[in-house]
């Protein structure tokens, strides 16, 4: 059975359907700070049959020698963390706590039951501001805020745990930007307050809810001066993890890959794109740059599809389409 850390969330959620529907079972660990019990109703729904479930805090000996006990757990895919830039820069031991402590105890609670397998959600965040794109997994690391650096310190930690003990299987999963949504249009991103990421931020322009999107910087030294990403669809993401576990027992060092698309898009594209799936318009201005922003990030994926035989299916238009479906049938998110 695998313990999925963090499966009500966005990517964890999506994250389940495809494990279930690859045959894996599993038992959902969460403890709802950014996610409801909706999600996982709606999980449900999709597959077909009740989710395992145990609500619970991964800071919390406790909480995981409870599920540990309860469920036969082989593997642990860990998505449970906190992952806001600016809030990670008012609130650092809040995020060094949640991220960095937390994953220390579910280590130790892994040891102490003899699981040793993990596929942990890292970002491409710790590239920093890479000196070129695109970028590979050997490229130098680094942080800007607490939140990368909690992924960045985590990543040394699992690295640590390999070198003290090679029964570990250790999958460090470097994610580019997740966007869009299951194709039921019943399970997506459902962010806290105003959203801070573009995709959301669009697609809330789009329905209505807010007014304009500010592009954050048109001069940067980029196609049409916006900036550049590479957006992932969730759905293919939630398929690198079931990849990830397929392998993972053959493994014989930690194994890091990015998963992402190898494409960039501009912040206007994304816009055109969405404006194309949703035939909405979405109001924009050009706004000063972002603090901490970078020019460009996108991937070069072509070690995910050596090493796990992933590469991601799904297009702009898919991506923008499953938002937009998830938006537009779920305005008010999982509250309504
Ligand atoms: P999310 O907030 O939707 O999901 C995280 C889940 O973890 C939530 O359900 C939350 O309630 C739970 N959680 C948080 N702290 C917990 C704790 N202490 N104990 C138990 N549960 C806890 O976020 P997401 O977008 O699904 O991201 C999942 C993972 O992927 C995170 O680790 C995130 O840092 C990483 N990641 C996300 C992105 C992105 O842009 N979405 C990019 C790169 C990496
Ligand atoms: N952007 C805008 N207006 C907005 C929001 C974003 O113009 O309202 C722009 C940004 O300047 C950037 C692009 O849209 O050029 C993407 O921004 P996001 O905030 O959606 O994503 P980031 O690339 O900044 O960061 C995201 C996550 C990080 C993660 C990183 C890599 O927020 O946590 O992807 O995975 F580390």
């Amino acid at each position: 059975m695998v313990l999925v850390t963090g499966g009500a969330g966005y990517i964890g959620s999506h994250t389940c359907i495809s494990l279930i529907e690859a045959g894996y079972d599993l038992v959902v660990f969460d403890n709802f700070c950014n996610s409801s019990r909706e999600s996982l109703k709606r999980v449900e729904k999709i597959v077909g049959r009740k989710i395992n479930f145990f609500e619970g805090d991964i800071r919390s000996s406790e909480d995981l020698d409870g599920v540990f006990k309860a469920f036969e757990i082989d593997s642990v895919i860990h998505f449970a963390g906190l992952k806001a830039v600016g809030e990670s820069v008012a609130e650092p031991v809040m995020y060094y706590d949640n991220n960095v402590s937390g994953t220390v105890k579910l280590c130790e609670a892994m040891n102490k039951h003899k699981c040793k397998k993990i596929v942990f959600s890292s970002s491409a965040t710790v590239y920093g501001d890479p000196h070129t794109t695109p970028i590979k997994e050997d490229f130098p690391l680094s942080a800007t805020n607490p939140y990368g650096r909690s992924k960045l310190f985590i990543e040394e930690i699992l690295r640590d745990i390999f070198v003290s003990d090679s029964e570990w299987k250790i999958v460090l999963l470097r994610y580019f930007n997740p966007v869009g949504a299951h194709k039921s249009g019943t399970i997506g991103e459902d962010p806290n307050g105003i959203p801070n990421n573009l995709m959301p931020y669009i697609a809330q322009t789009a329905v209505g809810k807010l007014e304009c999107l500010s592009v954050f910087g048109g001069d940067y030294d980029t196609e049409d001066g916006t900036g550049v990403r590479d957006y992932i669809h969730v759905v293919d993401l939630a398929d690198g993890h079931v990849k990830a576990l397929n392998i993972i027992n053959k493994l014989e060092n930690v194994l890091t890959v990015n998963l992402g698309t190898g494409n960039g898009y501009s912040v206007l594209d994304m816009v055109k794109a969405f404006e194309k799936a949703s035939g909405k318009t979405v109001n924009y201005k050009i706004a000063p740059r972002r603090a901490g922003d970078i020019a460009k990030c996108y991937a070069d994926p072509s070690y995910a599809l050596e090493q796990l035989g992933w590469s991601a299916k799904l297009g702009v238009d898919e991506m923008c389409e499953d938002s937009w479906r998830w938006q537009s049938n779920n305005p008010e998110g999982y509250t309504a």
